[in-house]
């Protein structure tokens, strides 16, 4: 406690009064922290839940995962939700970014038998945020699957578009009245990539070449279902959003020659364009430098048709425009060279189908995290060209944050250096003209990091995994984060 009061103490004597060159962010801009079920809720058999493809490959196949975790009790977060809102409440957030377990709600995935507790779950959150002023925004899917609907193919079948589909409508149905701002998918590059095209993530299908693509289709034509339902049947009642969040990482040229320029361009299109594309441009489908290299290179290997399965002109309008707002998740920036393949810090190539280098600059800071560093000004690089290319969207930078290794220290300055500089790169966004209108911090608190099980810290709250109370203690980036949120500005 006397630690927790010197920490403010600290973080409150750095901050005179506003300074009159100090940028601000407008009063409505809606600043909040997000989290993922799967990550945090813990209870994965309690009350009726029914198993993901979290739980499968956690239990099946631990050794893919650091130290072998994994959610079963994570935070705790399905007994703990009121000191979570409680949490919200400390940092005086605007919002809160969580994701629904579709297999808490519809445990075989399939909307025949709604599981009535975990109805009452998501209800209990978000009255109890409602209660206190705290904007809900709900992710529908944030990667845990239910089971047996990846036992039926999962993204790889075209059926996943009508599962999708009724599934959004029991979270309508049920949520609508209160939640006005509605995410379908969290970050398809992870889901198909890591999922399907590699051995990474659940399902770790691994199908090099084909099965992100497969996915891909299956995703865009599913994202659209749900937001075609909402548009049509909801909106006039309830008033709300539907959008989705894609993975946008910066990726500028190692240097100026124009081989790496389009190195770099092409790589923006595998790692994102190929979702964001169908979506926000406004002719549609998949970019044409993207499908013709992955064209080329199938009939290269022998392949009578692309890897890439091309939408029909009928999916393409079908797809294009269903968005009400583009929910960005940043994190890094990297440069990509045609000719060069560092070994230093290379980063993991996600495309089976671009083959230029990636790598960071030396003096980027880095986190815990491989794949994380402090790239300067990415923010703002990053939502610039998503802005010119996709006709100014609204954004909301749903994710952002940085990893620590887990000691009991709760100063960590480095994530504190690493949310000033978003919040300068914001507000150059702002300053331009970018349309950005929420700011959403990852994490509220420690939680589950995928295959890096609890090893790799990205919370503002610390979490004692030991304890079975998971005891939940601010560290001081969340004071600096709560001043930031009540000021509207950064000062340092
Ligand atoms: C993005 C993912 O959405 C989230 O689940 C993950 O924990 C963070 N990145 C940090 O890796």
């Amino acid at each position: 406690m006397r630690l927790l009061v010197i920490l403010s103490l600290a973080v409150v004597a750095c901050h005179g009064s506003t300074l009159k060159h100090q940028r601000r962010f407008p009063d409505d801009f809606l600043f909040g922290t997000a989290t993922a079920a799967y990550q945090i809720e813990g209870a994965w058999n309690e009350d009726g839940k029914g198993e993901n493809i979290w739980d499968y490959l956690t239990h099946n196949n631990p050794t893919v995962i650091k130290n072998q975790d994994n959610g079963d009790i994570a935070a705790d977060s399905y007994h703990n939700y009121k000191r979570d809102v409680e949490m919200m409440r400390e940092l005086g957030l605007d919002a809160y970014r969580f994701s629904l377990s579709w297999s808490r709600i519809l445990p075989t995935g399939l909307a025949n038998q709604v599981n009535p507790a975990g109805i009452e779950y998501y209800n209990n959150l978000i009255n109890e945020m409602v209660k206190y002023n705290i904007t809900p925004m709900i992710t529908l899917y944030h990667w845990d699957l239910p089971q047996k609907l990846q036992e039926l193919g999962g993204f790889s079948s075209p059926l996943m578009g009508e599962w999708f589909e009724d599934y959004a409508r029991v979270v309508f149905e049920n949520f609508g009245d209160r939640v006005k701002m509605f995410i379908t998918f969290n970050e398809p590059r992870e889901i198909c990539y890591e999922g399907y095209g590699s051995d990474t993530k659940a399902p770790i299908l691994n199908a090099t070449g084909v099965g992100t693509y497969l996915c891909a289709k299956n995703l865009l034509i599913a994202h659209a279902r749900a937001y075609h339902l909402y548009d049509k049947e909801f909106r006039a009642t309830q008033g709300g959003q539907c959008g989705i969040t894609i993975s946008v990482n910066w990726f500028t040229p190692a240097t100026e020659s124009a081989e790496d320029e389009i190195a770099a361009e092409l790589m923006r299109q595998g790692e994102f364009g190929i979702y964001v594309h169908p979506i926000f441009s406004t002719e549609g489908g998949f970019p044409k430098e993207l499908s013709d290299r992955i064209a080329e290179k199938s009939a290269q290997q022998g392949f009578a048709r692309s890897r890439l399965p091309e939408f029909t002109e009928e999916e393409k309008a079908f797809v294009r425009g269903t968005f009400d707002f583009f929910g960005v998740n940043h994190y890094t920036g990297h440069l990509v060279s045609a000719t060069e393949h560092k070994e230093i810090h290379p980063v993991p190539s996600l495309l089976d189908d671009v083959d230029a280098g990636q790598f960071y600059a030396d003096d980027w800071p880095a986190s815990a995290s491989a794949w994380l560093v402090l790239a300067p000004d990415s923010i703002f690089q990053a939502l610039s060209y998503l802005d010119k290319k996709y006709n100014k969207p609204v954004f909301y930078i749903t994710e952002n944050g940085w990893s620590m290794y887990e000691d009991r220290d709760l100063i960590d300055d480095d994530r504190i250096t690493y949310y000033r500089a978003s919040m300068e790169s914001l507000l150059n966004c702002l300053d331009s003209g970018i349309n950005v209108k929420g700011y959403m911090a990852w994490s509220l608190m420690d939680n589950f990091e995928w295959n890096q099980g609890y090893n790799e810290r990205f919370g503002l709250y610390r979490v004692d995994f030991s304890d079975p109370a998971r005891t939940r203690t601010p560290r001081k980036s969340a004071f600096v984060y709560k001043h930031i949120v009540k000021h509207r500005y950064v000062d340092y």
